[in-house]
């Protein structure tokens, strides 16, 4: 009888927990049947990279919006680019802190600036890798290709707004540091990296991501 509701309960999670990118438009839709895509597979949902007339957005240069279709109530979202033509390697990371998404829904990161050491110019070819992970760990994978773009510009108003009750919040170290008595007890409401009430604030600051780094934060 457990072991039934274990398993349903399972198959709801596996149901629900997929996600979708909305822009940059993604390399297919990982979501429908009739494919061999799964979003269980690394690095891209088992989509190959520079299919024949595969969607591929103009970015801009600096970095710019990424827009996904979220199916949980929670989820840890990672943001990764790899340079060229047909990506197999991801090795920047545009979430340099843990990004942890609240809601079930659009949710629109205005922008995420590129690494300091990192320059691209006009015509670029990349990749973004979406990974995104809940309480159990596992991951979801998908992708979109991008072109780099001078004249690109990041989403705005309308075209990136989120829906209600969908937000993302930066996670620090201290956030989640259970052994530092110094913070206030039971609570994070001084720290500016707090889950609930620096929602907005994050959410119209690319600074909130720019300037948070902080590393090693166990999921
Ligand atoms: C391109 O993007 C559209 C819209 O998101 C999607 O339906 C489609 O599967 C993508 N891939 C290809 C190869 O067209
Ligand atoms: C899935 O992969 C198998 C084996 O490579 C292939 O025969 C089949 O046509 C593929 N299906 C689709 C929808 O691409
Ligand atoms: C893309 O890279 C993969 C892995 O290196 C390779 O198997 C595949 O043939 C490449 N595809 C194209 C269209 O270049
Ligand atoms: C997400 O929203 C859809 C439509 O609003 C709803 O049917 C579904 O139950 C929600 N899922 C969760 C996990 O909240
Ligand atoms: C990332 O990988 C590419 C090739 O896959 C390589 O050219 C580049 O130097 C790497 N960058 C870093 C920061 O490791
Ligand atoms: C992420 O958000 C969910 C709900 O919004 C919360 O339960 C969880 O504790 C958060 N995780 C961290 C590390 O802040
Ligand atoms: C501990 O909390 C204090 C006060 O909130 C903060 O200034 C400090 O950076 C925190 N230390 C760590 C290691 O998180
Ligand atoms: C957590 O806080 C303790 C006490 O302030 C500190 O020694 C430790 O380095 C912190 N750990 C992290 C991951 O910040
Ligand atoms: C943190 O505070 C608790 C009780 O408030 C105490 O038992 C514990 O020893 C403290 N830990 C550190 C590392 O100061």
């Amino acid at each position: 009888m457990t072991f039934i509701a274990v398993a349903l309960l399972a198959a709801a999670q596996l149901a629900t927990a997929h996600f979708g990118i909305e822009y940059p438009e993604w390399r297919a839709n990982t979501l429908s049947g009739n494919t061999n895509y799964s979003q269980w597979v690394w690095p891209c949902a088992n989509v190959p990279g520079n299919l024949p007339n595969g969607n591929r957005t103009d970015w801009p240069l600096t970095g710019g919006s990424v827009k996904l279709d979220l199916h949980h109530p929670w989820s840890y979202v990672f943001i990764n680019l790899g340079l060229g033509e047909n990506v197999t390697v991801f090795n920047y990371t545009l979430t340099p802190s843990l990004v942890n998404s609240t809601g079930n829904g659009s949710l629109c990161i205005p922008s995420l600036p590129l690494p300091a050491d990192l320059s691209v110019s006009d015509g670029d070819l990349a990749s973004i890798q979406v990974v995104t992970s809940g309480a159990s760990g596992s991951a979801l994978y998908n992708c979109a290709d991008i072109t780099f773009r001078a004249n690109a510009k990041a989403l705005s108003g309308d075209d990136c707004k989120s829906d209600e009750g969908v937000s993302f919040s930066v996670v620090t170290a201290e956030a989640s540091n259970s052994t530092n008595n110094t913070s206030t007890p039971g609570g994070t409401n001084g720290n500016s990296a707090s889950a609930g009430g620096v929602n907005t604030l994050v959410l119209t600051s690319v600074v909130g991501l720019a300037v948070a780094f902080v590393y090693g934060v166990g999921v």
